[in-house]
């Protein structure tokens, strides 16, 4: 069976400054460790993620929820920000049709799916008033359980389902995505007696893609679920090596880790060729950024592109910026449509535009790929491909788990926790004071007392 191909030869070609063998050989010991050091928290119960693609019955209480869903209602919002949100949108936007939302339902054959994500009122409100209320349910996903952006646009939308539809109304309309025990979410679905399903307590926010979390908006777009989960497990499968030349996560992790290190090679830059794969790239960054930004002295960043649309773009800064960026390509072999191009008489006489009779917009694109990978390598620029065999619910499966796993290694290799996410607290500390809540008075008083802005540095 054809399978997700990882080709790093862009990265040890002298041409662009590359790795040697005896680099990968040298890093041996550090790859296994962070191997082993992985599966330890994982037979330990600690790490859930790798696991999840076993786990039937999660799947199977998603797809049952989002058929019931999709009997009743045209749409379903998802209300999840960070991990709640990036990995069902990851999910749905690859596998379904570029403009699944906008077909008719005949042709979509499932729900409409939305992610509001962010707590922008003016997207939110503009949401709730283009969608029929009527033909609505939602989705509350929060690991935590209480996190301000998805609350404050699960407390406006519970209000106006009561509003009009009765409390009967909105619980038949709102299900819970949560922590199996923790958490007010939990204590809520308890009390309101509304429907909710869980994400294992050993698997965190970014980490989730493979729960409830992606498994519900999934099924209810429509997407084959059971693929992406065996996907995922033979990816998983594929991975259990502590020898980067054998495991496609840990050569992955091992060879931005090299590149970073040794060859100053800071940024991680995902550039997918297919539209389809841009909201995998928003994903990645989240989760490689969140996962391994730990230490001011160390830690690569994530950078995401879409091609051919950044080669008019940041390209530009890939090829003759700084040396420090990698780019990791992303190529589905067989594209799922294409369009023939066939140039009219009156345009054979422009050459810069005859040459274009004859091909299709895949080869076109294609050509572009192959063309940038070249010339950034020619311009000293590391370079690798992830190699898709199609985009089906099979191969994203399997891309998720290479990047999860990749990601879980990274820590190792970098010496970070990539399961905590220390940083992002404090910010929540001050907002939580700011706005109110009791026990946090002391953030709200520590920004009211922080040093008086400089006139002269604002412009008003
Ligand atoms: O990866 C993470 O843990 C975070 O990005 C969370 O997913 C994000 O902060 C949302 O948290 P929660 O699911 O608890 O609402």
């Amino acid at each position: 069976m054809d399978r997700l191909k990882l080709d790093v030869n862009g990265s040890f070609d002298p041409a662009a400054g590359g790795l040697d063998r005896q680099d990968l050989a040298a890093l041996a010991p550090a790859a296994k460790a962070a191997f082993e050091g992985f599966e330890a928290r994982r037979r330990g119960g600690e790490l859930g993620f790798a696991d999840l693609p076993g786990d039937r019955a999660a799947a199977d209480a998603a797809i049952a929820l989002a058929k019931d869903l999709g009997g009743r209602f045209e749409n379903l919002l998802v209300l999840g920000i960070g991990g709640s949100s990036l990995g069902g949108r990851a999910i749905v936007s690859a596998l379904s049709h570029p403009f699944h939302n906008l077909l008719p339902r005949e042709r979509r054959g499932a729900m409409r799916i939305f992610f509001p994500d962010n707590s922008d009122p003016a997207t939110f409100e503009a949401l709730l008033g283009t969608l029929d209320l009527a033909e609505t349910c939602f989705a509350t996903v929060t690991k935590s359980g209480g996190t301000a952006e998805t609350m404050s646009q699960h407390l406006a939308l519970r209000e106006r389902c009561i509003a009009r539809f009765g409390e009967d109304g909105y619980r038949d309309r709102c299900v819970l995505v949560t922590d199996p025990a923790k958490g007010a979410l939990r204590e809520i679905a308890g009390a309101d007696r509304l429907r909710a399903l869980s994400v294992p307590a050993s698997v965190g926010g970014r980490f989730s893609a493979l729960t409830a979390v992606g498994l519900l908006p999934a099924a209810a777009a429509g997407v084959d679920v059971s693929e992406l989960l065996a996907g995922a497990a033979a990816m998983e499968a594929r991975c259990r090596s502590g020898d980067a030349t054998q495991s496609p996560a840990l050569l992955y992790a091992a060879v931005l880790h090299l590149l970073d290190t040794r060859k100053g090679r800071h940024i991680d830059v995902l550039m997918p060729y297919c539209d389809a794969l841009r909201d995998t790239g928003d994903w990645f960054v989240q989760l490689w950024a969140e996962s391994l930004g730990k230490n001011p002295r160390t830690g690569p960043t994530p950078f995401r592109a879409v091609g051919a649309t950044d080669q008019h773009s940041s390209l530009q800064l890939m090829m003759e910026g700084p040396h420090d960026k990698v780019v990791t390509f992303v190529r589905v072999a067989s594209p799922r449509a294409d369009v023939s191009v066939s140039v009219p008489p009156g345009y054979r006489k422009h050459p810069e535009i005859a040459y274009l009779d004859g091909h299709t917009m895949g080869e076109l694109i294609e050509a572009e790929r192959r063309s940038t990978d070249a010339a950034l390598r020619r311009a000293g620029r590391p370079t690798v491909t992830i190699e898709l065999p199609r985009l089906d619910a099979r191969a994203m499966g399997e891309l998720l788990m290479l990047l999860e796993l990749a990601t879980a290694y990274a820590g190792g290799l970098y010496g970070v926790n990539a399961f905590d996410q220390p940083g992002v607290e404090a910010g929540k500390k001050y907002t939580q004071g700011l706005l109110g809540r009791p026990g946090y008075e002391k953030f709200r008083d520590e920004l009211a007392g922080a040093g008086k802005p400089d006139p002269a540095l604002v412009l008003a």
